[in-house]
């Protein structure tokens, strides 16, 4: 059972919510931390994303979302392809790199890691718990943000070790499972 009360910051039910209070309620989800590489070895640059899910498995398609004001709309867009690199703890220097916190940009993002270039072009990070190549299937704008469908194009699997996660504005590394009694 739960025994943490709840604060008191409730809000009527209006579609006006404060974005402050929006913002301080998503620092409650925890996300698994993906670094989301566009472009190619010659132009390429990339983001931290915790929005990205399995769409459907059959066929195998991935889902993220993205700003569009953020340098990889402006190349993906024209692309067409990402790569998705799932994240494992003790890999959070390089998944800051790629928040953009710190005006680092672009090429600079990839600094300090090692990436291999599949066929497709699509770089995806040697030790990530496991990178899927895409192309990008549908994009759907709404208000700041594009809702990517990836189909699948490829895997690599290497699922040695555990996921970083974000919670509260920060890097978290996973505890261990839960024993259900
Ligand atoms: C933990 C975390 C998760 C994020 N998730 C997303 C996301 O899912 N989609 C997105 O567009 N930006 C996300 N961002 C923001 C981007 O990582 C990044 O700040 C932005 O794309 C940088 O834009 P720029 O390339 O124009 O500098 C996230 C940032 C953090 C710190």
């Amino acid at each position: 059972m739960n025994s943490a009360a709840p604060t008191e910051n409730t809000t009527p039910n209006t579609t006006d919510v404060p974005v402050q209070q929006f913002r301080q309620a998503m620092r409650e989800l925890a996300g698994a931390v993906s670094i989301i590489t566009v472009g190619d070895e010659y132009n390429r640059t990339g983001f931290v994303a915790t929005s990205v899910s399995s769409f459907s498995a059959e066929p195998p398609r991935i889902i993220l979302c993205i700003s569009l004001t953020s340098s990889s709309w402006a190349v993906l867009s024209k692309t067409h392809r990402f790569g998705v690199n799932f994240m494992r703890e003790g890999e959070d220097a390089i998944a800051s790199r790629f928040t953009g916190f710190g005006g680092i940009k672009g090429e600079a993002r990839y600094e300090g890691a090692e990436w291999i270039g599949l066929p497709t072009g699509t770089q995806v990070l040697k030790d990530a718990l496991a990178s899927i190549d895409c192309t990008l299937e549908e994009s759907l704008e709404r208000h700041d943000h594009a809702i990517v469908i990836g189909k699948v194009e490829s895997i690599r699997i290497c699922d040695q070790g555990s996921p970083l996660l974000w919670f509260k504005s920060k890097f978290y590394s996973m505890g261990g499972p839960v024993v259900t009694t």
